[in-house]
């Protein structure tokens, strides 16, 4: 499976601090996946057209199977993570964002202001992420499994052969 990490936040990409968001999504995915996997990676600041075309670049050129990012998904001014993921999507899949809140919301009670998307552009799944390490891990533990099966979906792998073949 070829994953795309991107890292959108405006002083990672500048060398203001070190990224450890992006490193965290590859932890946390190895961990589910193991080693059968490899990376793509991006920090990109937070611009919209930047954003969109490195979706794009990851989904349409480099063929990734699942692209996961982390940041900008907020309130304030300079999020705009949300909006160039949409412009990309093809099909939207709200209850990635809509379990994220809510089972983050127990343990964390600003989970809500994130507006993380998810969705599918031809066979590649977007996923977004809030960008604190700790976020990182909290959400992706939450969706793996959905991301998994979703991404053998788009891949033309049905998990569920046998058991539809009983029905
Ligand atoms: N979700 C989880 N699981 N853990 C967190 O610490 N932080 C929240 C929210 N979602 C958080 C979370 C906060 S404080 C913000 S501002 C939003 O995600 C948006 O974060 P972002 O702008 O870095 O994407």
């Amino acid at each position: 499976m070829k994953i795309g990490r991107i890292t959108i936040s405006d002083r990672a990409s500048a060398g203001v601090y070190a990224d450890r968001s992006g490193p965290e999504i590859e932890n946390v995915l190895r961990e589910f996946l193991g080693s059968a996997v490899m990376f793509e990676s991006a920090i990109v600041p937070d611009e919209i057209d930047l954003i969109s075309s490195v979706l794009k670049k990851f989904a349409d050129e480099l063929k990734c199977d699942l692209i996961v990012t982390t940041g900008g998904t907020g309130v304030s001014t300079r999020d705009v993570t949300p909006e160039a993921t949409r412009a990309v999507l093809e099909k939207e899949l709200p209850g990635f964002g809509e379990a994220m809140r809510m089972q983050s919301l127990a343990k964390v009670k600003t989970a809500i202001l994130s507006r993380a998307l998810a969705g599918t552009r031809g066979p590649t799944l977007i996923v977004n992420l809030p960008g604190k390490p700790s976020a990182v891990r909290e959400c992706l533990e939450i969706i793996a499994p959905a991301m998994c099966e979703g991404v053998a979906h788009l891949r033309g792998e049905n998990p569920h052969a046998s058991t539809s073949q009983k029905k």
